[in-house]
């Protein structure tokens, strides 16, 4: 791609209900190996506009991922590129095991037997949770399930990341862990969260989205910093520039 962008969203918008529009006319470019955290209240429209860039929901306006169009036709080309972690794990998960979770898309991708499984485990190895390899999934926990999520994306080696709450339910090892892995990798990432510690510490760059628009879009430092622009958002700064309040 000449101009090097691999998401390109003109105008975008999108609504469930045409009386009260969820994000109206947005527009964003990111390029190869940004990583940009989105930032909103509940409700502000991050996990629909990460189905949107997935081709979960129609959109409005003009939206390529990779260079194409996010339309049926594209799809199967766009989602082989995008590694997508789910707000909700429940939705994620819907082989028996562990193991067939991890390898499936990669199996379904055209890697051999051996080859996805040898995928999946270096993926569980980084997550660390090689020991959930052979449970089944049904009796995990969230946060277990959290991490198997996080590992059948990282399995299937996407060149785009787009990652719904991914820190929620982990405890602070795994958290951390998480944060070495988004950091060790180049790929380009769109993270969406409350966790705004972890956004300050992954993410370059921060859109902010407050009543269907992108309210705020730059450097992550400058952004993260401005409460009065977080609280004209109903967002508060990260916990770690706020004093500490207990004596
Ligand atoms: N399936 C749905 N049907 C109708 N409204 C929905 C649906 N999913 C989300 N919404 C509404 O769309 C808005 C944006 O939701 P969402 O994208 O989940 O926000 P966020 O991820 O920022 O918390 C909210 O007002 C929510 O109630
Ligand atoms: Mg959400």
């Amino acid at each position: 791609m000449s101009d090097n962008f691999v998401i390109k969203a003109e105008k975008v918008s999108f609504a469930y209900d045409q009386n009260s529009p969820v994000l109206r006319e947005i527009s964003f470019h990111v390029r190869a190996g940004e990583s940009v955290g989105i930032i909103g209240a509940n409700g502000a429209g991050k996990s629909t506009l990460f189905q949107l860039l997935t081709g979960l929901l129609p959109h409005q306006g003009d939206l390529q991922v990779a260079g194409l169009p996010v339309e049926k036709a594209h799809l199967a080309a766009i989602r082989a590129k995008e590694g997508f972690v789910f707000q909700d794990s429940e939705n994620q998960l819907f082989m028996p095991t562990v193991l067939d979770d991890l390898t499936f898309g990669p199996l379904n991708y055209g890697m051999s037997p051996e080859e996805a499984e040898a995928a999946a485990d270096e993926a569980l190895e980084r997550l660390q949770i090689a020991h959930l390899k052979h449970r089944q999934n049904y009796r995990l926990s969230g946060g277990e399930k959290r991490l198997v999520c996080l590992a059948a994306v990282l399995a299937m080696k996407p060149e785009i990341l787009l990652m719904d709450e991914p820190s929620i339910t982990l405890d602070p090892v795994h958290r951390r862990n998480l944060i070495e892995i988004l950091n060790g990798m180049g790929e380009t990432k769109l993270i969406a969260s409350h966790d705004l510690d972890m956004i300050m510490e992954t993410c370059e760059r921060v859109m902010v989205i407050s009543e269907g628009k992108i309210c705020a879009d730059g450097p992550a430092r400058e952004i993260l910093q401005d409460q009065a622009l977080l609280a004209s958002c109903h967002l508060e700064l990260p916990y770690c520039l706020q004093q500490p309040h207990w004596k």
